[in-house]
């Protein structure tokens, strides 16, 4: 990843998320007017949530609006950790998307048969040149570890390069996840980042600071699509041009 990388800074989370609404809705848009569909993968955790509830008021095709996610916690899809359960209650619940049109990372009992069945759903996304699924649109969060969906530093998952989809088990966390991998990432028309908050301030400083340092997992993206970083002033604080 350049460290030139275009970022905005808003003045706060509630502006960050509406920006990053009008950017989803012209995304979703514009792929129905050019593909007549929006393949979307979706980011867990907590920043994006306030994005899914604004996205229920906008009037959208949802006929032609997919959902997919990112990366999935190994829980049921009613445990409050899922993130399939956040987006349900955040937006799904709320809209009048076709459930064949929700693609859910599906946590069975086996994970290795959860990637299975999630390599299969990701067959309903087009191609890209290199044959890995394109999405219209991939949402990622950035933990303060510089981890992006469920791919966190010294993880196995970092450097699979022949699947779009792995479980991965994060030391950490001491828990099971299952992720999109960097060929999906880097193949996405677009990628959304979305960090907020003064947790995120040491990391993206460090992110966009150094050309030499390259150690977190998000500083490995190398998208053949569209960045963009949507930051707000807390986490942008400790960046040169903020003090
Ligand atoms: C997850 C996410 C994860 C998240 C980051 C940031 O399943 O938790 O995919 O990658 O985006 O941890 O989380 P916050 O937005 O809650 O800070």
């Amino acid at each position: 990843m350049k460290s030139q990388q275009p970022y905005q800074v808003y003045l706060d989370r509630e502006q960050l998320v509406h920006a990053a609404v009008q950017r989803w809705v012209e995304l979703a848009n514009e792929s129905i007017r050019a593909r007549n569909s929006f393949h979307v993968a979706l980011a867990g955790g907590s920043t994006p949530k306030p994005v899914y509830e604004l996205l229920q008021r906008e009037n959208l095709d949802w006929d032609k609006i997919h959902l997919y996610w990112g990366d999935e916690r190994d829980v049921p899809a009613d445990h409050p950790d899922s993130n399939y359960r956040m987006v349900r209650e955040a937006l799904i619940d709320h809209v009048p998307i076709p459930e064949t049109n929700v693609h859910p990372i599906h946590v069975q009992p086996d994970i290795e048969t959860t990637v299975v069945a999630y390599r299969q759903e990701l067959e309903n996304v087009n191609r890209g040149a290199n044959g890995q699924p394109c999405f219209d649109l991939i949402m990622l969060g950035v933990g303060d570890d510089g981890h992006i969906a469920s791919l966190f530093p010294e993880s196995s998952a970092l450097t699979v390069n022949d699947s779009p989809v792995v479980s991965v088990y994060v030391e950490k966390l001491n828990s099971w996840r299952v992720t999109l991998t960097y060929p999906v990432l880097n193949t996405a028309r677009y990628l959304m980042l979305l960090v907020s908050g003064e947790t995120k301030a040491a990391v993206i400083a460090r992110v966009f600071g150094s050309e030499t340092e390259r150690k977190f997992p998000v500083q490995k993206l190398a998208p053949q699509g569209r960045i963009e970083w949507y930051l707000d002033q807390a986490a942008a604080s400790e960046l040169p041009e903020s003090t």
